[in-house]
């Protein structure tokens, strides 16, 4: 059954867990600072906004949306700037400045549902504290899509959540007790353990406010329709296509200055990381474009550098670490280059990349081809790779 869970990350904002998958769909460390840091801090955004007045987005693997989120608040706070949104109303033609088109894929309709495309900037709002209309939210709750995606029992669990936190280890007797064994079922428990074992900065208040906004947003804020002005004053056209990205992407005949490539990591999803699926990439990428993607691998660079790309590093100021990898046209763009260690790598099995020549195949064909052909290759492994390489560097 489809069942996904939210969870709250460091930064307030939601995560998804899937037990199917058993994976995250975002780190704890904060959705939206992640979003943030991986795909528009590295893009260099202010700078091509200067020369700019028209930008092209393709965000692969839309989700719930943060990638396309954090973008717009940036954009929202460059190109509103310091106006106050109350005179947003009085803003004439001449304030147009930018025209944005964003192109979203994802294979989920689900995610898509729930995720309300601008986020609060609590700068800009008239006042912070969002005022939830319950009978809005109960004819939301009544969807047809919202039963199918069982969005009352998660925001229940969201609000279980609050409780938790209030009453302590007492829940935890309850919890496990022999005597109160049938009333709570086992996702209840391991999500109670999720969280007890997960330490949050934020505190729950904040937290599940953050959630309800994210959820509501769209449908009842002021804030919302006032960020739709100002999205109107942007011209301002976003597109979601739920299908899968290959078939998508072979449809479309645009191209794009920023890519973001946020898929499941390779081994989970090899069809979009596979060296033709980026030479389809290859042909929707301006001159002066980027595609950014958090994967460091070998085989995803490699992948890359073969379907004709130049590849460089992300790095991480806050992190003090490289994050993930560009990839572009223009060699100039490029910060921070390959190191002499990272192109070795890339030379070894490690960076065998993935095949799917009609972009049709599915992920576990491909994966199978890829086992074959890593099998059969004369390359040297990566283990001995990096034990030469530190025996020869002293490392
Ligand atoms: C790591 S999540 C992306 C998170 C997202 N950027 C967000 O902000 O919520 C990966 C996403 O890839 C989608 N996906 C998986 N296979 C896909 C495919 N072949 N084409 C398009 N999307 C796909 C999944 O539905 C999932 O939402």
């Amino acid at each position: 059954m489809y069942k996904l869970y939210p969870y709250f990350t460091n930064d307030g904002s939601v995560g998804l867990f899937s037990p199917d998958a058993n994976d995250i769909y975002h780190s704890t460390y904060g959705a939206l600072t992640e979003a943030y840091e991986k795909f528009i801090l590295p893009s260099d955004l202010k700078n091509f906004l200067q020369k700019n007045n028209e930008i092209k987005i393709l965000d692969i693997c839309f989700g719930i949306g943060y990638n396309t989120k954090s973008f717009l608040n940036f954009i929202y706070n460059e190109t509103i700037g310091d106006n106050n949104i109350k005179y947003i109303d009085e803003l004439g033609d001449d304030n147009i400045k930018r025209k944005i088109f964003i192109h979203a894929i994802d294979t989920d309709k689900n995610l898509a549902y729930l995720s309300p495309f601008f986020i609060s900037n609590k700068k800009h709002t008239k006042n912070n504290k969002l005022e939830f209309n319950q009978d809005k939210i109960q004819r939301m709750m009544s969807d047809k899509f919202t039963s199918h995606f069982e969005l009352k029992k998660e925001i229940s669990i969201l609000l279980l959540h609050k409780i938790f936190n209030n009453i302590d280890n007492e829940i935890e007797t309850i919890l496990f007790s022999k005597k109160y064994n049938k009333y709570f079922d086992k996702y209840l428990k391991g999500l109670y353990r999720f969280y007890k074992f997960n330490t949050y900065k934020t505190t729950p208040y904040k937290a599940l406010y953050r959630v309800l906004h994210n959820i509501y947003y769209r449908y009842l804020s002021t804030c919302y329709k006032n960020a739709l002005k100002a999205l109107n004053l942007l011209d301002f056209n976003f597109k979601l296509s739920i299908e899968d990205a290959r078939t998508s992407i072979k449809n479309d005949k645009n191209k794009y200055n920023y890519i973001f490539l946020d898929a499941f990591t390779p081994v989970k999803c090899p069809c979009l990381w596979t060296i033709d699926f980026f030479k389809l990439l290859y042909e929707h990428l301006e001159d002066d474009g980027m595609i950014l993607t958090y994967s460091n691998s070998a085989l995803v660079r490699n992948a890359f550098i073969n379907a004709g790309f130049y590849v460089g590093k992300i790095y991480s100021e806050s992190a003090q670490k490289f994050t993930g990898t560009i990839a572009v046209k223009n060699k100039t763009l490029i910060k921070h280059e390959l190191s002499e260690y990272d192109l070795g790598l890339i030379k070894t099995r490690a960076g065998i990349f993935y095949r799917d020549e009609d972009l049709t195949l599915d992920n576990g064909a491909i994966i199978e081809a890829h086992k074959i052909e890593v099998k059969n290759s004369r390359l040297i492994s990566s283990s001995k790779y990096i034990k030469e390489y530190r025996r020869n560097n002293g490392i």
